[in-house]
């Protein structure tokens, strides 16, 4: 379901759950993003989120998370169905995202949605690891 801020402290605690420490975003983060025109979040109860933000055209899909006990049950697809539904209708340009080379979860997941690699980030996480720039084209 799409959340706002009063669903921020929930969101927190996945991503908490979800990322390794120096990765997660806390309350305050959260919650200043979903005070910012364009950032739209969306929370399974079940324990996933998700936040994206859409500038004019084009969205990008900023975070995604599920905790660690409900993983594999597609919760993660089901939030970004959601979430790509309504992100193609305000935002029918494309949705970008980055993804570590090395979270080869969330790789399985963007491919097998149609996203397609357009760019890479050198040593853009905190390991070191480099960032995928993913592209998924919604009007084509
Ligand atoms: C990536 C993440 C969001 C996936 O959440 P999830 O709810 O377990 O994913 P789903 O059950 O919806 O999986 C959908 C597809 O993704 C792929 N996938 C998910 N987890 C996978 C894993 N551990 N290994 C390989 N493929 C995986 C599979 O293709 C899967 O489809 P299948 O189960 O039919 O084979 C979750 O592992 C997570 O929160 N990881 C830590 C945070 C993170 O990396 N977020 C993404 C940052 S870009």
């Amino acid at each position: 379901m799409q959340v706002g801020q009063a669903h921020a402290a929930a969101l927190a605690a996945i991503h908490e759950a979800a990322f390794p420490r120096d990765e997660i975003w806390n309350l305050r983060a959260i919650s200043d993003l979903l005070a910012t025109p364009g950032v739209l979040g969306w929370l399974d109860p079940a324990g996933g989120m998700l936040l994206a933000r859409i500038a004019a055209d084009e969205a990008e899909i900023l975070t995604l998370a599920v905790v660690p006990a409900v993983r594999r049950r597609g919760i993660a697809r089901g939030l970004l169905s959601v979430a790509l539904a309504e992100l193609s209708r305000l935002a029918p340009g494309a949705v970008y995202l980055e993804v570590s080379v090395l979270n080869a979860a969330a790789a399985g997941l963007y491919a097998g949605l149609g996203f397609k690699p357009v760019g890479e980030r050198a040593r853009y996480y905190s390991d070191g690891s480099a960032a995928l720039v993913l592209k998924l084209s919604l009007c084509e």
